[in-house]
């Protein structure tokens, strides 16, 4: 597909959409931009196993899980529980079992799909695709996709507080609902203004970057240390070397994803990304190549992928998949 249809689909019918393989440019990707080693992508099975789980043991509407089923598990990367599943193994070892997190992996990822599936609501982004896919207000309703958005949002602390230690549940909940809480707040920025006038187009920029993408990235990387650390006995103290690493590395991982996404919505197709493209500047958004230029915004990428992996040089070759991570999260093409 390559133009907005000129009636929406009838309810209940996807809007259907062929996207190819791959279509990166090798003279401004390094590294391959679709592919991530098996060691770092192979938690994605029990993830998703995990997942579908957390939904189909909740009691819902059949209806209500078959929304929340098709924008959870649909094709996504999956990239912050594994960053929560690679934090762990960084901070608990290799052979540690990471399958440990799996309850702080999955809510970050429900997080994250509610966030989607709100974000393409007519009221903020109006989009109808996602995931090379209808949106899911548009394969069902608005009224479900809000209720779906609802529910994910609710579930990903139900899976918390049911799925994790005492002792673990309440600090992981505390950090997962303030950086939703700044997610949220960075989507009100974003959608709605209302930043201080006297900050710079730049400043205000950083300020969106850091709340409606950093934030969600951040704690995903905090709560699989934050589960680590509770298996090995050490109090998840932001005093801690391991967690303050893991820290300064998703700060600067975080905000590099959200440039970069910035930039696949000038440099790429629609049909490549499975999302509309050059929607940003249409709908007066605050993007790093608008206000930077395309050149700029990818040294801008450079700098925080450096500053990513220099922050991890005290956690050693256990964390050799989160530098793998925050390379792909640099060159990704998609
Ligand atoms: C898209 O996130 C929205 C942003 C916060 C930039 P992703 O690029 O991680 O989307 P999926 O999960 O892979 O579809
Ligand atoms: C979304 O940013 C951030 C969220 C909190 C979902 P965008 O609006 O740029 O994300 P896409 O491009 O629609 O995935
Ligand atoms: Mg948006
Ligand atoms: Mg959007
Ligand atoms: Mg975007």
């Amino acid at each position: 597909m390559t133009s907005h249809p000129t009636a929406p689909p009838p309810a209940h019918r996807p809007v259907v959409v062929s996207v190819p393989e791959r279509q990166d440019d090798p003279s401004t990707t390094p590294m391959h931009a679709d592919s991530l080693p098996v060691s770092v992508t192979s938690p994605v099975g029990a993830i998703d196993e995990y997942l579908r789980r957390v939904v189909e043991e909740a009691g819902l509407a059949p209806s209500l899980t078959a929304a929340i089923l098709y924008s959870l598990l649909g094709p996504g990367k999956r990239a912050r529980p594994l960053l929560a599943w690679h934090s762990f193994a960084a901070v608990a070892g290799q052979s540690a079992d990471s399958a440990s997190c799996l309850p702080a992996a999955a809510a970050v990822e429900l997080v994250h799909a509610f966030s989607l599936v709100h974000d393409d609501l007519p009221g903020l982004d109006n989009d109808d695709l996602r995931r090379g896919r209808a949106t899911l207000h548009r394969h069902t309703s608005v009224a479900m996709a809000v209720l779906a958005g609802d529910s994910m949002l609710t579930l990903a602390f139900q899976a918390i507080a049911q799925r994790t230690p005492a002792a673990l549940a309440g600090p992981l909940c505390a950090e997962l609902a303030v950086a939703t809480n700044a997610m949220i707040t960075g989507q009100v920025y974003d959608t709605l203004g209302g930043l201080d006038p006297a900050l710079s187009p730049r400043q205000r920029l950083e300020v969106i970057h850091r709340h409606k993408t950093g934030a969600l990235i951040r704690v995903s990387c905090r709560v699989g240390a934050m589960c680590a650390l509770h298996r090995i006995g050490a109090r998840a103290d932001d005093a801690d070397p391991r967690l303050a690493a893991i820290t300064r590395y998703a700060e600067a991982a975080g905000l590099m994803f959200q440039i970069v996404d910035d930039l696949l919505d000038v440099t790429q197709t629609t049909e490549h990304l499975g999302k509309r493209t050059g929607k940003d500047q249409d709908a007066g958004k605050l993007t790093y190549p608008g206000v930077m230029g395309v050149e700029d915004s990818r040294a801008e990428v450079a700098r925080l992928h450096e500053a990513s992996i220099a922050a991890l040089a005290p956690l050693g070759p256990a964390a050799e998949p989160l530098r793998q991570l925050a390379s792909f999260m640099a060159v990704r093409t998609k």
